[in-house]
């Protein structure tokens, strides 16, 4: 399906700006597809999806090939410029139109209740203002619609967190595009008036050592009718 346009909608173009990291991750997260098994992933996490669909942080568009034929339309939200461009990309040999277009998960650039359904896959760790965000997915989303999500977040034993609170507080952000590793993401998705189910946990990798970004939820939100 052809790509249909890059808009500006008047959002700034570089919300966010880690050119560094955005290399980086354009190359580990296409090995990860097979390595780690994120391909399979990506099909469990966009499975049944259908309608007018809103994916934020789309990074590099390794979503796009997943989406079922069900989905009429991908709105792909990236504020990071060289992601967005390899995002382009994989929207032109994606099988549903998909729409690539600037902005931030804080301030979506789209009408309120446009939405049968929004995804985000490893975003709510990196976004600046977690409720902000998953007031922007509700208010995007159509009564009933749903959230799709695979996060990483809090896990592990004692020494485990204590860890991903040690890297949350120097190093981790700096050098991952402004990742954490201790957010919570399915409790941020109930605050934010979500209800929550089907999900479950899921390590990543699923074999070998834990690492402090391997605790993750795949699952489903719903926007109450
Ligand atoms: C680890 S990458 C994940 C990319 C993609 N969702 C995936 O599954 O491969 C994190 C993404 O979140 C984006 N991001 C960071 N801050 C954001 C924000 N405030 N709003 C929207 N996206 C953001 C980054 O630019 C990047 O594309």
């Amino acid at each position: 399906m052809p790509l249909r346009s890059v808009r500006d909608r008047g959002v700034p173009r570089d919300a966010v700006h880690h050119p560094l990291f955005a290399r980086c991750y354009a190359r580990f997260s296409v090995g990860a597809e097979t390595r780690m098994g994120m391909a399979r992933v990506r099909e469990r996490l966009l499975a049944g999806l259908s309608g007018r669909v809103i994916e934020v942080g789309a990074g590099n568009g390794l979503n796009f090939s997943h989406y079922p034929g069900t989905v009429c339309e991908v709105v792909a939200i990236e504020p990071e410029r060289v992601l967005r461009q390899l995002a382009v990309e994989a929207a032109l040999r994606a099988r549903v139109p998909v729409d690539v277009a600037p902005g931030a998960a804080e301030a979506l650039p789209v009408k309120s209740e446009a939405f049968d359904a929004a995804v985000v896959s490893l975003v709510l760790c990196s976004v600046r203002d977690v409720p902000r965000a998953l007031a922007e997915l509700r208010r995007v989303l159509r009564p009933g619609g749903q959230v799709r999500f695979f996060e990483h977040g809090r896990g592990g034993g004692r020494v485990m967190t204590f860890t991903q609170r040690a890297l949350d507080r120097t190093l981790w952000p700096p050098l991952s595009g402004g990742c954490h590793l201790s957010r919570e993401p399915v409790a941020a998705l109930r605050e934010a008036g979500f209800a929550l189910g089907p999900y479950r946990r899921v390590m990543m990798p699923e074999n070998g050592p834990a690492l402090p970004s391997s605790y993750c939820a795949l699952g489903t939100a719903w926007r109450p009718s």
